[in-house]
């Protein structure tokens, strides 16, 4: 890291950065025309050549950097402030397994903030750090478009569903010990440096791993259904006297004044404040 003459760090990398060997990074180069390709304006290609030098290293370091700098006519200022933005990349050496815990709100009243605590403990390491063994680095994560499924856990952004205190503790275990370990949906699971190779846009060449399809929840897709029309509506009236929660033979078309959103629906104090009569609205459901 750079810093001043009197040793204090002003947190932005030390740059320029010693180069790759010439081999790496004739390969680098390679891969990296082939996805600089796929744009027409090459500055696009910097988020996939970003999982690409940490497909080389484990993390972003300064020599990925610079690379991405050189290969797309940018600043490195410019590529520096992409890389420390989006969490998906590293800025230090971790483990080969990212282990993800949700902890936002549904994942964490459902125990997400209680499996991450216990791992903590149970690995020894703090957020964003790693077991002495190189083989898991710990971090709580944000929602990940799961939350049918919570409390959630991602392992190299691969979905582990529904876990518990136990179960959790289990995966890392086996994580560390080598053991084969399968997402509860989606692709079978692969390094941190194999996950960056794929989202730099090359193929995954395993075996039935392209085949593998991981899939949101029922509640997830109850709007896509709606939308299609494979799913009914019911109306909620309002808790005037009049009719409550009945069934539409159809899906329910919404006038101007309504909304197919559960979280317009009455609240429980609504009703009784003659100042703020409930509308009618609608509800997702079967
Ligand atoms: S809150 Fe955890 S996946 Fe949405």
């Amino acid at each position: 890291m750079t810093t001043t003459p009197e040793g204090v760090s002003l947190g932005m990398p030390q740059l320029p950065a010693p180069d790759y060997p010439d081999d790496v990074r004739a390969r680098l180069e390679r891969d990296a025309a082939e996805v600089v390709a796929r744009y027409p304006d090459s500055r696009s290609a910097l988020l996939p050549l970003l999982h690409l030098v940490q497909a080389e290293e484990g993390h972003v370091t300064r020599t990925g950097m610079q690379f991405c700098a050189d290969v797309l006519g940018l600043t490195t200022a410019e590529v520096t402030a992409v890389a420390t933005f989006y969490t998906m990349y590293r800025r230090k050496p971790s483990g080969d397994y990212q282990v993800g815990v949700c902890t936002n709100t549904l994942c964490a009243v459902m125990g997400g903030d209680a499996i991450f605590e216990s791992l903590q403990e149970h690995l020894g390491v703090g957020n964003g750090e790693t077991t002495d063994d190189g083989k898991v680095t710990l971090e709580h994560i944000e929602c990940n478009a799961a939350c049918d499924f919570a409390p959630v856990v991602m392992v190299n952004w691969e979905f582990f569903d529904n876990q518990t205190v136990a179960s959790a503790r289990q995966l890392v275990d086996d994580l560390r010990a080598g053991a084969q370990v399968e997402p509860t949906r989606g692709a079978p699971l692969c390094t941190f440096k194999e996950t960056a190779r794929i989202l730099a846009g090359f193929p995954d060449e395993r075996d039935g791993a392209v085949e593998a399809s991981g899939s949101a929840g029922p509640a997830s897709l109850i709007g896509l259904r709606l939308a299609k029309g494979e799913a009914t509506a019911r109306v909620v009236h309002p808790r005037d006297g009049g009719p409550h929660d009945e069934p539409q033979d159809s899906v329910h078309e919404p006038s101007p004044t309504e909304h197919l959103s559960s979280h317009d629906a009455p609240q429980d104090t609504s009703a009784s404040d003659p100042a703020h009569p409930a509308g009618p609205v609608a509800e997702e459901g079967e």
